[in-house]
């Protein structure tokens, strides 16, 4: 088991920018939303998190890449306004592929998990994005820094 908080704080911006973008809208008619452009959405910091990540589980190579399971299987989150536990029972299914030349490779991650926090609301979280272009083999140190 290992800690992966980076990749799953970007996840997690991600996520939010996601919510903000899609209750910003404007529910007036057509001509009103034409007339006044939407304001552009923002980003407030919510939480950090540490994960605990299980045994990968390969998947295999397909048209799109390579395709690993990662559990999600504990940890802490904390922010200004919540904090609290993950639960066990979470992945990433993750997708990672390499350009032809073999020197670049991407991954994308796409995580369903489960947060609880520490006066018992459980919240799901389900997150997708790519994370940046990486040099060959040192994945682990760049998504666990
Ligand atoms: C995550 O781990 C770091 C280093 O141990 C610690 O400083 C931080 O408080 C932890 N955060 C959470 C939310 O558990
Ligand atoms: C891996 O990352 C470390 C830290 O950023 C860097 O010093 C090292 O040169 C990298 N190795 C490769 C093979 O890119």
């Amino acid at each position: 088991m290992f800690f992966s908080k980076l990749a799953f704080a970007l996840s997690t911006f991600i996520g939010l920018a996601a919510i903000q973008g899609s209750y910003g809208q404007p529910t007036g008619a057509v001509a009103a939303v034409a007339a006044v452009p939407p304001a552009p959405p923002g980003l407030s910091f919510l939480y950090s998190l540490n994960c605990t990540l299980g045994t990968q589980i390969p998947v295999g190579t397909g048209p799109r890449g390579t395709r690993i399971v990662i559990p999600i299987v504990g940890g802490t989150f904390q922010g200004p306004k919540l904090k609290g536990k993950i639960l066990n029972l979470g992945a990433d299914w993750a997708l990672s592929s390499t350009s032809t030349s073999g020197a670049e490779s991407t991954v994308n991650v796409d995580t369903r998990y489960q947060l609880v926090t520490d006066d018992g609301a459980n919240i799901f979280i389900q997150t997708r994005g790519m994370l940046p272009s990486q040099t060959r083999g040192n994945r682990s140190t760049k998504s666990s820094s």
